[in-house]
């Protein structure tokens, strides 16, 4: 496995390597690396040559009262999962190599980023599309890999790539949870033990959520029933939200799939998680 921390390498690289006509699966991580992102990587793997994994906190997605200084992190311990998992290429710049200039062009996400976690956290998605679009531009992968736990960024990053025509295709990877339920995250390890114990609700919450939906249709009063079962932990509802996927719009009678979604702050983190469901038989 080869580590690259300047762009023009690892652009050269897989240069020479499509030249070759190998296809390149790109994996983007910022890091501290567990099961979730190994699930990508495996995918990846399946259907690629070369598989190419970046690990960069990108601090252009995080707001100035975020947890971007706290962010776990461990690059020795990151390349080693990545190598055993069979990653080929990483790709770790430094913050200067990425964003060495700022011409103040500025690439906005569209009203999928109203919703949800884009509702609480303004910017945060340009600032991934920002990060996306430089990865893309220095990789130039043949498919990209992401994960479903992020629902709404797949989601804009899919209708990015559409819009503006990026030759890559994205590919959406289930959600790798723990035994308990709780979706693997790399912030997980900054829970207490009280919390780590109560997280699980969340993903209890929004099953049963799912079930009631299915059984009623009715928007609200699943909305209130998962946040009432989520109350009953001490973490303190950011949002649970029913909309229709990808579009992230209000769910109507034409909607094929829809995303019950929630997103919880503990003492120092904030957790994610979310359920799609197709809402036509068969
Ligand atoms: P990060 O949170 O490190 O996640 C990297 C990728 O792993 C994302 O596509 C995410 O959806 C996926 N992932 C995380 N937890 C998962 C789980 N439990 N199961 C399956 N997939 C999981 O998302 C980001 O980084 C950044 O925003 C990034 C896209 C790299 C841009 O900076």
């Amino acid at each position: 496995m080869n580590i690259y921390e300047k762009k023009q390498d690892i652009n050269e690289t897989i240069t020479s390597l499509k030249r070759e006509g190998k296809t390149i699966g790109f994996v983007p991580t910022m890091g501290y690396l567990h099961e979730g992102h190994l699930s990508l990587v495996e995918q990846a793997k399946k259907e690629n040559d070369i598989v190419v994994m970046s690990i960069f906190v990108n601090p252009a997605q995080f707001g100035p009262n975020e947890d971007f200084d706290t962010y776990p992190r461990d690059f020795e311990r990151d390349c080693h999962l990545a190598e055993e998992a069979g990653v080929d290429m990483i790709f770790h710049p430094s913050a200067e190599e990425m964003y060495p200039a700022d011409g103040g062009i500025r690439i906005v996400a569209g009203g999928q980023a109203t919703e949800l976690c884009g509702a609480s956290r303004p910017g945060h998605f340009d600032g991934v599309l920002k990060v996306i679009t430089k990865l893309f531009h220095i990789i130039s992968p043949t498919r990209a890999y992401f994960g479903m736990k992020d629902a709404q960024q797949l989601a804009i990053i899919e209708t990015f790539v559409r819009d503006y025509d990026f030759p890559v295709e994205i590919k959406r990877v289930p959600t790798v949870r723990e035994e308990d339920g709780l979706a693997k995250s790399s912030r997980n390890v900054r829970l207490s033990v009280q919390e780590r114990a109560e997280a699980p609700i969340i993903h209890q919450a929004l099953m049963m959520g799912m079930d009631h939906y299915r059984e009623t249709f009715d928007v609200s009063n699943t909305i209130s029933l998962v946040s009432q079962m989520i109350e009953s932990c001490t973490g303190k509802i950011d949002y649970v939200s029913l909309l229709a996927y990808p579009d992230l719009t209000e769910v109507s009678n034409g909607t094929d799939q829809v995303l019950l979604a929630a997103a919880v702050q503990f003492k120092k983190v904030r957790l994610i998680d979310n359920i799609i469901m197709s809402t036509k038989e068969g």
